[in-house]
C-alpha cells in the first residue's frame, strides 16, 4: 500500500510527489499522457518560449535605435518551434529523472477512484492495475473550453494546445477572448508579423486587471496593428474556401485560423468522485482551503480543479505542498491567495498582486491609489520601454492592499510588492527601503514614496 496515490502529473501532481519525499512517504503518480501537465507541455513553458523568440526578433528588428546596425531579421517559425520543443523535452526529461531519484512510482494510465483508498489505473492497451493508498491527491488539471459555433477541429478552429505546435506561421488569426491566453498569443503573433484580430466580450483587455494596465497594453497593441474588438461577442464561425469567417455585430472578418481562448474547464469527470462522496460544483472540487482536503476524508485536490482557486501553476505547487503537509503531519499550511502574484507575458508585461482598486472598493476598504509612470525612469528609457506604469492600492492610512506593474520585467519586479501585500506593509514602511539606481524597479520605489505622501520625482 502506498502512502499517497496522485492522479495527474502536472504541476499540482508532480509537486506533491516531489514534496512527499521530505516526509519519507511512498508515492504512486498516475498520468495518462506525459509527466509535466499543461504547464510544461502545452502551457506556461512552451508559450513563454514562443514569446521569448518573438521578443528577440523584435529586439533585433528595432536594434538600429540602439546603435546596432543589422540586416532586417527574418523570423524562422520552424527554428523557434524546434527551440520550444527542445526546452519542453529537456524539462520533461529532467522532471522524470527527479521523480525517479525521489523514488516516485510513475504509473502510465487513466486513474479512477473505485472506493476509499482504492485507485484503478487503465493503461492505453486496456489493462488494469489496482492501487491501494492511504491518501489520494486529485490533480487532473483543466482543458480549454470553447463557445457555441466554434467546434474545435485542431486545424481551422483551435485552442492554445494546437497553436503552440503550429508548424507554420499563420498569416491571419482571429483570437476569441482577450484574457491571459488571448492577449499573450495576440501579442507575440503580431510581434512576428501575423495579422491579428482580437475579440473580447468585456470592454477592456485582460478583464479583471487594473484598467490602467489594460490601457497601456491597448496602446502597445495598437502600435503593433492588432485589431481589437472590445465589448464584442462573435457569431458562429463559417468555414469557407479561403479561410474562416468570424461574424461580429453586422460585420465579419476573414482569417486563416481562429484561436479560441475563452477560459479553461476542470477535468474531473470519469474520476469516480461520486462513489466516495467528493463534492463538486460545475466540475470544480470543493476543498477546505487550509488543508486541500475534499469532502472525503482521505482525498485531497490541488490545482486547476479546485473551486475558487486561480488556475496558475504556482498556485498548484503551493496547494500540493499544503495537501502533502496535511497528509504527513496533520498540520495546515494555508496559502495566502491574496498575495499570489500573476503575470501576463504580453509586451509589455503586466504583473499584479493582491486587490485591484475595484475589488478593494467593493470589499469596503477606504481606498487610496497611487500611480507612477515609467516615462522618467532612467533604466526604462535606456531600454526603450517607457510606456509602463506602477499602481499601488492601499487603505487610506493603512497597509498596501494590492499592486500592478506594467513594463519590462514586470513579472520579476512584482515580487517585492508580493511581500508588501503579504506582510500588510504600510506604504511608509515599504518606502523606507532604497531601490538601486538605475533600475526599472525604481518606479516601484517612487510609487511607494508617493503613496507614503512624500514623492521624490
Ligand atoms: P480567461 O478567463 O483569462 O479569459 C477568457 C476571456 O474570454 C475573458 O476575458 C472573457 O470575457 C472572454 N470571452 C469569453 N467568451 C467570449 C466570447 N464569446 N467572445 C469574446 N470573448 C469571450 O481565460 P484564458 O485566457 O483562456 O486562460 C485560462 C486560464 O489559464 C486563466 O485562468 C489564466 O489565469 C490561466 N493562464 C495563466 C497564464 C499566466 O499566468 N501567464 C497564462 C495562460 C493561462
Amino acid at each position: 500500500m502506498y502512502d499517497i496515490a496522485i492522479i495527474g502529473g502536472g504541476p499540482g501532481g508532480y509537486a506533491a510527489a516531489l514534496y512527499a519525499h521530505n516526509f519519507g512517504l511512498s508515492v504512486a503518480l498516475i498520468e495518462n499522457e506525459r509527466i509535466g501537465g499543461t504547464c510544461l507541455i502545452k502551457g506556461c513553458i512552451p508559450a513563454k518560449s514562443w514569446i521569448q523568440s518573438a521578443e528577440v526578433f523584435s529586439t533585433v528588428a528595432g536594434a538600429e535605435e540602439f546603435g546596432v546596425i543589422t540586416s532586417p531579421p527574418e523570423f524562422s517559425w520552424p527554428r523557434a518551434l524546434e527551440r520550444k520543443q527542445k526546452i519542453v523535452e529537456g524539462l520533461v526529461k529532467g522532471l522524470g529523472g527527479l521523480l525517479q531519484q525521489r523514488g516516485v512510482d510513475v504509473i502510465d494510465g487513466h486513474g479512477r477512484i473505485s472506493g476509499s483508498g482504492k485507485v484503478n489505473v487503465t493503461a492505453a492497451d486496456g489493462s488494469e492495475t489496482k492501487i491501494a493508498a492511504k491518501s489520494t491527491i486529485l490533480a487532473t488539471g483543466s482543458e480549454a473550453a470553447s463557445i457555441p459555433g466554434y467546434d474545435i477541429d485542431g486545424v481551422t478552429i483551435v485552442t492554445s494546445d494546437h497553436a503552440l505546435d503550429w508548424t507554420e506561421q499563420p498569416g491571419r488569426v482571429a483570437v476569441i477572448g482577450a484574457g491571459v491566453i488571448g492577449c499573450e498569443f495576440a501579442s507575440f503573433l503580431a510581434e512576428v508579423g501575423t495579422e491579428v484580430h482580437l475579440f473580447e466580450m468585456e470592454d477592456q483587455l485582460v478583464p479583471g486587471m487594473e484598467p490602467e494596465a489594460a490601457t497601456v497594453l491597448a496602446r502597445s497593441f495598437r502600435k503593433r496593428k492588432i485589431k481589437t474588438y472590445l465589448g464584442s461577442g462573435v457569431g458562429p464561425a463559417r468555414i469557407t474556401d479561403t479561410g474562416v469567417t468570424v461574424p461580429y455585430g453586422d460585420e465579419s472578418v476573414e482569417v486563416d485560423v481562429v484561436l479560441v481562448a475563452v477560459g479553461r474547464r476542470p477535468v474531473t469527470s470519469g474520476l469516480g468522485l461520486d462513489t466516495v462522496g467528493v463534492s463538486t460544483d460545475h466540475g470544480f472540487i470543493e476543498v477546505n482551503s487550509a488543508t486541500m482536503r475534499t469532502t472525503a476524508a482521505d482525498i485531497y485536490a490541488v490545482g486547476d480543479i479546485v473551486r475558487g482557486s486561480p488556475q496558475l501553476a504556482h498556485v498548484a505547487f503551493a496547494e500540493a505542498i499544503a495537501a502533502v503537509t496535511h497528509i504527513a503531519t496533520g498540520d495546515t499550511a494555508p496559502i495566502d491567495y491574496n498575495a499570489v502574484p500573476m503575470v501576463v507575458y504580453t509586451h509589455p508585461e503586466i504583473a499584479s498582486v493582491g486587490m485591484t482598486e475595484a475589488i478593494a472598493s467593493t470589499a469596503g476598504y477606504n481606498v487610496r491609489t497611487t500611480e507612477h509612470g515609467m516615462r522618467g525612469v532612467g533604466r526604462a528609457i535606456i531600454q526603450g520601454e517607457i510606456g509602463g506604469t506602477v499602481k499601488i492600492v492601499s487603505e487610506t492610512d493603512g497597509p498596501i492592499l494590492g499592486a500592478t506593474v506594467v513594463g519590462p520585467g514586470a513579472g520579476e519586479m512584482i515580487h517585492e510588492l508580493m511581500y508588501a501585500v503579504g506582510w500588510e506593509a504600510l506604504p511608509s514602511e515599504a518606502a523606507a527601503f532604497v531601490h538601486a539606481h538605475p533600475t526599472v524597479s525604481e518606479a516601484i520605489g517612487e510609487t511607494l514614496m508617493a503613496a507614503a505622501g512624500r514623492g521624490l520625482h
